[in-house]
């Protein structure tokens, strides 16, 4: 089986094609390309990702890049059985690019169309490498738009444990390195400038919500952060930049695995995974892996480039959701959705 799946529900233009060989079963499906087209250069002079523009960029991707994942994978469209598309959430205008191209292959060449959950997606992607990880497991994802904790009981089920109340962690990257000119995306320039600089030289506190949920909030760690840039003239050329940078880049990480140990005192997993963009960082790995050694249990974070968004994920969840349903047919009825 042959599924072609698009992902456009941010900034990147995304095309992937997998053979699964046996849907359903232990087997991860095989990636046989997985495009993914980013918009960096566009948001860069932003700081940050401007929603027209992105758009308008994918109307302008969205065909090259679903060609090239046709050639890559060297397979035409007549061969594939499945196409799976990013519903939401997402920005509306750049969702609605990737749906549309999808609604019209499916239509056109009269095969299924599954509309997938973008953070649902993140949270697959994880099995892609390693499908045979232990239930329940308790996903940790941290992405530019969201921060989130669930439990996946089984296959397919995942249950909201905790979110962020206001930034999300990727955000809150984005929003001080943008404050400091250092570009966009913030997460990588802030790893790379952090670089060999000394991670307790500021002091940040985890912050906590005031019900002890295990809902984040990244808001005023970034207000914390910003009053410190202005108290001790962090900028640029300061030669304190790389203790600040690992400083906050380190409090970052240890919020997320703190809740994420919250949590897993509550739910009891067998496993942890740890997906989105900001998985891709070392320090936020390495403390994830740590705790995970300290609490005895198998811990996943997806390759780097399946970590930020892309297409693969996507087919992932739709190839498992395809097995769950037999008979399933094309749904044009497809709507996005933001939120
Ligand atoms: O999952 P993703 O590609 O898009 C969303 O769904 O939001 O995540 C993008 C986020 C951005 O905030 C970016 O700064 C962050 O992931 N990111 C990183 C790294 N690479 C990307 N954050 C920290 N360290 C990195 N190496
Ligand atoms: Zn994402």
């Amino acid at each position: 089986m042959f599924v072609l799946a698009i992902e456009t529900s941010c900034d990147e233009t995304s095309a992937a094609v997998l053979r699964a060989s046996e849907p359903g079963r232990a087997a991860a499906p095989e990636i046989l390309s997985n495009i993914v087209l980013s918009q960096d250069e566009v948001h860069a002079p932003y700081g940050g990702v401007v929603p027209e523009l992105a758009s308008r960029q994918h109307i302008k991707t969205i065909a090259p890049t679903v060609g090239e994942a046709m050639a890559r994978a060297g397979v035409g469209l007549d061969a594939i059985d499945l196409y799976a598309v990013t519903q939401g959430p997402g920005l509306i205008g750049s969702l609605l690019v990737g749906l549309s191209f999808a609604k019209g292959l499916a239509y056109f060449h009269k095969k299924p169309l599954i509309g997938i959950d973008h953070l649902h997606a993140h949270l697959e992607a994880c099995f892609l490498e390693n499908p045979a990880i232990a239930y329940p497991v308790l996903g940790l994802l941290v992405s530019g738009g969201h921060t989130a904790l669930y439990l996946m009981e089984e296959p397919l089920s995942y249950k909201l444990l905790g979110k962020t109340r206001d930034d999300a962690a990727g955000e809150a990257l984005d929003k001080i390195a943008k404050f400091l000119g250092l570009g966009y995306p913030g997460g990588p320039v802030i790893e790379k400038l952090g670089k060999g600089g000394d991670a307790k030289a500021f002091p940040f506190a985890v912050p906590r919500t005031k019900d002890r949920s295990l809902d984040f909030s990244f808001s005023g760690l970034k207000t914390g952060a910003l009053k410190l840039i202005r108290e001790n003239g962090i900028m640029a050329e300061n030669p304190r930049l790389a203790d600040f940078l690992a400083s906050f880049e380190e409090i970052v990480a240890r919020t997320l695995v703190d809740h994420m140990q919250a949590a897993a005192d509550q739910v009891q997993p067998k496993s942890l995974i740890l997906c989105g963009g900001v998985a891709r960082n070392t320090r936020l790995r390495t403390r994830f892996q740590e705790f995970a050694r300290r609490a005895g249990l198998d811990a996943y974070v997806p390759a780097p480039k399946l970590c930020t968004d892309n297409a693969a994920m996507v087919g992932a969840i739709a190839i498992k959701r395809f097995a769950r349903t037999p008979g399933f047919t094309t749904d044009l009825d497809l709507d996005a959705f933001a939120r």
